[in-house]
């Protein structure tokens, strides 16, 4: 069995949980958790694709290792252009919150047949979470990990309409929910904005936002 991180490990598991008939895997990159699933799941069909040659030619590598090149189909593509009608599960992880947006607001007449996105940006889960509820899916889990020093924020989102507060958007309406998994996430989040406002001068925009943030995540530590 492949060894892979707990980051991909959990966004594997959230893809594995549902029935699920077609995966693409976004920004494959080396391709390692598409293996993963399918050594987890030998029935879906997986579309591990990547805009850039070097990451796919480094995917090729590993799915052969695995014997598994007639099983994971490759794509040199950007976002979802032209994905087939049987995908029902969009991966998309380890990019930034601005590409993320851009390539499913972008591409959004190809998620036509798309029940789950599992979305994990390195970047403003905020926005992540704003902009793709605009598109027709609700929040259905979330999960954060701590891995080699950083945390990383997990969002499956399914088809549905549902309305969010302010502050559901930013401190996420199902990770709250468990502060024994989110605790030291938002203490770290509290603690690294508390230190960065210090160095704002008054009367700044950013001071303003940056002090409801910490607010609300005051409020959420202090639930534990
Ligand atoms: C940092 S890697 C993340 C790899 C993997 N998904 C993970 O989470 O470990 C980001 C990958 O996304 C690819 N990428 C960036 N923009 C893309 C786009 N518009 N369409 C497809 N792939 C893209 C990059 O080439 C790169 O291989």
């Amino acid at each position: 069995m492949i060894k892979i991180s707990n980051r991909l490990t959990t966004i594997a598991n959230l893809v594995l949980k549902e029935k699920t008939n077609g995966v693409i895997d976004v920004g494959c990159d080396h391709a390692l958790l598409d293996i993963y699933l399918l050594q987890n799941n030998n029935n879906i069909k997986i579309i591990a694709s990547d805009i850039n040659k070097l990451p796919l030619e480094s995917a090729k590598k590993n799915i052969e290792k695995y014997s598994f090149l007639n099983k994971i189909v490759l794509k040199e593509k950007d976002g979802l252009l032209g994905i087939e009608n049987d995908i029902d599960t969009v991966v998309i992880s380890g990019m930034g919150e601005e590409t993320i947006t851009k390539i499913l607001k972008r591409d959004k007449s190809y998620l036509k047949n798309v029940n789950r996105l599992i979305i994990s940006s390195n970047t403003n889960n905020y926005k992540v979470r704003r902009d793709i509820i605009e598109l027709g899916y609700l929040i259905k889990d979330e999960k954060v990990v701590f891995e080699e020093g950083k945390y990383y924020v997990i969002i499956e989102f399914t088809k549905g309409f549902k309305k969010y507060t302010n502050k559901e958007l930013y401190i996420g309406p199902i990770l709250k929910n468990d502060l024994n998994l989110s605790y030291n996430y938002y203490k770290y989040l509290f603690d690294k904005k508390s230190e960065i406002i210090k160095k704002i001068p008054d009367g700044n925009k950013e001071k303003e936002k940056l002090k409801k943030e910490i607010k609300l995540l005051e409020e959420t530590l202090l639930l534990k």
